[in-house]
């Protein structure tokens, strides 16, 4: 099966995405991650990839297409995965699809996690992220058994440099402006399900699971 998550930054799509994975027995590949894994490793990509991250502005459509495509090639993607933060402009979108095509594949669905800006910023604040596993959490709604310290690895736990308020607000007017039109455009492919994400994190599972 292969799924895309769709939504704001901080919508769940990450959360939501780990619990698919782990349902369905396939890999979550998230180009936020895989930048943020380079970033941390001071990779010439990290390195690249920081300049835009920063400032809530998206990664060139070059180099982040190569990555995901490489990726999603992978012998553990054989069976489908869940892609997460991909695509998120209408060209990735194309490639992503073209390169199906070739293979006579295509999406399975397109989940679209709905939340208002409102919510959003007030989430994000909130949010500490393992940059060495990928798990996340919230200080309120998901905290750590031990503060400040990830379960999964035992590594520390920050928050990210783009989830500093002002940033939010940037990624926000980008994803509305590049991001959100890939609603029209996997509607028109008959894939596009919209669960609200508003609700408590088990529910919003819940409701993925119905469509799935
Ligand atoms: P990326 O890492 O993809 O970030 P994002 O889309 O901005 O999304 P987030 O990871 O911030 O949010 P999420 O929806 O995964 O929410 P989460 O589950 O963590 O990308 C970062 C940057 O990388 C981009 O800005 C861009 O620069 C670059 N990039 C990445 N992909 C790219 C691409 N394809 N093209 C170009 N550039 C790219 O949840 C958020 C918080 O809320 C957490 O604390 C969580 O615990 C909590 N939460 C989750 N669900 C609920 C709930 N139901 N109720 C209450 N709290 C909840
Ligand atoms: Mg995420």
């Amino acid at each position: 099966m292969k799924i895309i998550m769709l939504g704001a930054p901080g919508a769940g799509k990450g959360t939501q995405a780990k619990l698919i994975a782990e349902k369905y027995h396939i890999p979550h590949v998230s180009t936020g991650d895989i930048f943020r894994a380079n970033i941390k490793n001071g990779t010439e990509l990290g390195m690249e990839a920081k300049k835009y991250m920063d400032q809530g502005l998206l990664v060139p459509d070059q180099l982040t297409v190569k990555i995901l495509l490489d990726r999603v090639a992978q012998e553990d993607c054989r069976n489908g995965y869940v892609l997460d933060g991909f695509p998120r402009t209408i060209p990735q979108a194309e490639v992503l699809d073209e390169a199906l095509n070739k293979l006579g594949e295509s999406i399975d669905y397109a989940i679209n996690v709905d939340v208002p800006d409102e919510n959003i910023v007030r989430r994000m604040s909130g949010r500490r992220a393992c940059l060495k596993c990928g798990a996340t959490y919230h200080i309120e709604h998901v905290p750590p058994k031990k503060e400040g310290i990830c379960d999964v690895c035992g590594s520390g736990l920050v928050l990210r440099d783009d989830d500093k308020p002002e940033t939010v607000q940037n990624r926000l007017k980008v994803y509305h402006e590049q991001t959100q039109p890939l609603i029209d455009f996997y509607t028109a492919k008959g894939v596009l399900r919209t669960v609200d994400g508003t609700q408590d994190m088990q529910d919003v599972f819940r409701a993925i699971m119905e469509i799935l």
